[in-house]
């Protein structure tokens, strides 16, 4: 059990670079078990989610060595293993391996998964899916069962846009007999990284990043493939607000700025300076920043996944904002630490009402899940005096050493072990 301890105050400036992302690993992880060949990625995040992904693989049979940022996966021994519940709960991402496995296997036994504490994770547009792909799918003891031995194209259209359930769809589809058509499809670019790579990998994926993208099935794979992961967008979007709640100056490097535009598009809003470049962005702010309305929503919309955040900003701005989160119904366990900070938020239903105050005062808080530990950061960072942030855990599932990252632009930051021995 670690902790960070942060000194608030110091603006951040200088240049840092941004991991790959973390939704675009682990779905092509995932992936990878599709074929019997071996896969290369490069811009591979040393995160905890990946590092639990690793484990889930290599149960299954999978040889997976990490060489830095660069992964090395050999999939010929892969066999379609019950996976158990303490596994899958550590996270809700191992459920992508279904998509693969079924294609590849034609039977897959896995426990339901687990993933952040942010609201009931439902399975149904998966399962609906994979039915009507031909897959008899029972679901008892809390495991999916699912068994196809004619898995075929078919049109789905998704009630949600779930990026899950398109990615295993799409998954599915790669070896199945004719094409599927998946639509109202998520649009996300970790679903057009995913897609890049089933591409490579001998697949014929079409359509990712648009809301029909058709799968046309193949009889098999090629044996090798290397793929460069894309850059987080939510990591950069994490240190675009860094940046400008310690009205700093920061230069974030290597990114994809259109991934980047629905937070840009705010920042800018709330009278924050954003210059794109070729690959990577500049945020700077000299004035507290203003107040601004915003609504979660999926990919071109602003994401769920930079809510917490946005608002530990909106603790601070001028005047008061309104944030609508619709995509996950109980995304809201940051609101009582921030408060344990000064905030002064309402929480109606799923709006919250965030009057700005002049400044936060550190506390002793939580991280609740992962989003929310980095929003606790960011509060931190404009507090008075010290935060201190357990259950840095959650905060490791998507960063690859934040603090070290914001020390580096100048921030108080410290790690610290929680252990009574201090060892
Ligand atoms: C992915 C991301 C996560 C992000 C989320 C939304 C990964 C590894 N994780 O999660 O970081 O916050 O997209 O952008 O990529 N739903 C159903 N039934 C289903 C599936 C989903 O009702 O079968 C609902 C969920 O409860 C949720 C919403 O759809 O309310 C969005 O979920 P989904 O897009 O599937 O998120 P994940 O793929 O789990």
């Amino acid at each position: 059990m670690e902790k960070f301890i942060v000194m608030g105050g110091n603006r951040l400036t200088g240049e840092i670079a941004v991991n790959g992302a973390k939704n675009a690993i682990l779905p092509i992880m995932a992936a990878s078990l599709i074929t019997k060949g071996k896969s290369t990625l490069f811009n591979v995040p040393i995160i905890q989610d990946v590092l639990v992904m690793q484990k889930v693989m290599e149960y299954l049979g999978a040889k997976v060595v990490l060489d830095g940022n660069m992964m090395y996966i050999d999939s010929e021994d892969v066999k379609p293993r019950d996976i158990h519940e303490s596994l899958m709960r550590q996270l809700r991402a191992s459920n992508l391996v279904i998509g693969s496995l079924i294609t590849r296997f034609r039977k897959i036994k896995v426990a339901f998964p687990g993933g952040c504490n942010i609201g009931s994770r439902p399975m149904d547009l998966h399962i609906k899916g994979l039915l009507a792909m031909g897959a008899k799918i029972t679901e008892r003891y809390g495991y999916i069962e699912a068994e196809a031995t004619n898995l075929h194209g078919c049109d789905i259209l998704l009630d949600f846009p779930s990026v899950g359930a398109t990615e295993n769809l799409m998954m599915a589809g790669v070896l199945a007999e004719g094409t599927t058509i998946i639509r109202n499809a998520a649009r996300e670019p970790e679903i057009i990284d995913l897609q890049n790579y089933l591409n490579a990998l001998g697949a014929k994926v079409r359509g990712a990043g648009l809301d029909t993208i058709k799968v046309e099935g193949v009889k098999e794979l090629g044996t090798s493939v290397e793929h460069t992961i894309i850059p987080d967008r939510i990591e950069a979007g994490t240190h675009m607000i860094a940046a400008a709640i310690t009205g700093g100056d920061v230069l974030i490097d290597k990114v994809i700025t259109d991934h980047l535009e629905p937070i840009s598009a705010k920042l800018m809003e709330a009278g924050v300076e954003v210059i794109k470049y070729d690959d990577s962005i500049r945020v700077k702010a000299s004035n507290r920043v203003k107040a601004v309305d915003f609504k979660t929503l999926p990919f071109p919309g602003f994401p769920t996944d930079m809510q917490p955040q946005m608002m530990a900003m909106m603790t601070v701005a001028d005047g008061t904002s309104i944030v609508s989160e619709s995509i996950f119904e109980n995304r809201f366990k940051h609101i009582d630490e921030l408060r344990r900070m000064g905030a002064n938020i309402k929480l109606e239903g799923r709006v919250a009402i965030i009057k700005g105050v002049p400044s936060l005062s550190g506390a002793f808080v939580e991280a609740t899940d992962l989003r929310a530990g980095a929003a606790l950061v960011l509060a931190g960072l404009v507090a008075e005096d010290a935060t201190v942030i357990e259950k840095v855990e959650y905060i490791d599932r998507g960063y690859e050493r934040l603090e070290s990252k914001y020390s580096s632009l100048g921030a108080r930051i410290i790690r610290v072990n929680n252990s009574r021995n201090g060892s």
